[in-house]
């Protein structure tokens, strides 16, 4: 099985929380849990829509207390993504849930801020993080997120949007957005999860977003797929998660292929893969297996998500050229296979 290069531009940190991790923590913060096995607590993640989930993996969140444990999160992640082939990760995180908890923003950046320092030196994965807003705790409540965090700006390179998408329209963001930009950061939301086409024009053309978090249902509107691959909008399309969120019924039903065959810069993340059974490279060999993706097509996916990613262009083509020979490698390596059979 091949490890391919790539770079995950669709995670949440908080949505790497792994159950052991988890029950650690709330020992450590002696926060109680409904049960300390994991096995049972991972019995339980068992949604029906994104509402389901996030009314879990919020109240999760609680054993979130201090530094150290982000640091613990943020460490766990990067080793764990290194071992699937990431590259570069430009990573979530829901500062308004820890501030909610009651935990001050230093912890959460001096935490998070140590692990990529560390964890990109011990392991070699690129990494930044983007700071999300949480749509339905409404745009005024954003705004003072983002001047909260500004003393920390040198920690983060983009804002985004996420929670509860339907009903809560990227357009009221419109300020906070403007704000952002005026700081020189990068600007992405989700859209198009589980609302409709008009979510994703309006991150589109009211918050002016570089990339689109999901995006599945922009297949719905023709006049938008022809925006987005005419301008070159990255989507970051999670395929575990639409399944598990309920977003699509079977994985050999998802919409990937047809993204795919309309021309968009579509790549593959995890979104939140303590919760949805895996992480990029499991996401890789789930549609590998379910959509029956070849090799070639694995490799334009990969090659995606250097171009969709805010890393440098220098850094950006050498990854590109890794990709190029790990193709090489697996065609060659199939094609002796093939040779010794016959
Ligand atoms: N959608 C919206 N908000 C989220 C998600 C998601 O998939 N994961 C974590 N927060
Ligand atoms: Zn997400």
């Amino acid at each position: 099985m091949t490890t391919w290069p790539v770079a995950e531009l669709h995670v949440h940190i908080e949505g790497t929380l792994e159950a052991e991790l988890l029950v650690q923590l709330a020992r450590r913060n002696d926060v109680t849990l409904p049960t300390t096995d994991p096995t049972e607590l991972r019995r339980r993640y068992a949604f029906t829509d994104l509402q389901s989930f996030l009314d879990i993996y919020y109240a999760n969140l609680t054993v979130l207390r201090t530094a150290q444990d982000f640091y613990d999160l943020g460490l766990g992640y990067l080793e764990r993504a290194a071992a699937g082939g990431v590259r570069r990760a430009e990573i979530f995180f829901d500062p308004q849930v820890h501030i909610n908890n009651g935990v001050p923003l230093d912890a959460v950046f001096d935490g998070l801020g140590g692990a990529l320092r560390d964890g990109s030196s011990s392991t070699g994965v690129s990494a930044e993080l983007i700071m999300c807003f949480m749509r339905d705790l409404g745009p005024e409540a954003a705004r003072e997120t983002l001047l909260a965090a500004l003393p920390f700006r040198e920690h983060f390179i983009g804002v985004g949007l996420d929670s509860a998408e339907v009903g809560h329209p990227a357009g009221l963001f419109r300020d906070v957005y403007q704000m952002a930009a005026a700081e020189g950061l990068h600007r992405v939301a989700h859209a198009g999860e589980e609302g409709g086409p008009d979510y994703v024009w309006e991150a589109l053309d009211i918050l002016g977003v570089e990339r689109i978090d999901h995006g599945i249902r922009a297949l719905e509107d023709p006049h938008l797929m022809v925006r987005l691959r005419d301008q070159r909008i990255p989507l970051t399309v999670c395929p575990l998660s639409n399944v598990c969120l309920k977003a699509v019924g079977r994985l050999a039903d998802h919409p990937l292929p047809a993204m795919l065959d309309e021309g968009l810069l579509a790549t593959i993340n995890s979104d939140d893969p303590a919760y949805f059974g895996g992480y990029v490279d499991d996401n890789i060999a789930a549609v590998q297996r379910e959509l029956g993706l070849d090799d070639e097509l694995i490799a334009t996916i990969a090659t995606n998500s250097f171009r969709a990613s805010f890393a440098g262009p220098a850094q950006r083509s050498l990854w590109i050229d890794e990709v190029r020979s790990t193709l090489a490698a697996t065609q060659g390596a199939t094609a002796r296979a093939g040779s010794e059979r016959t």
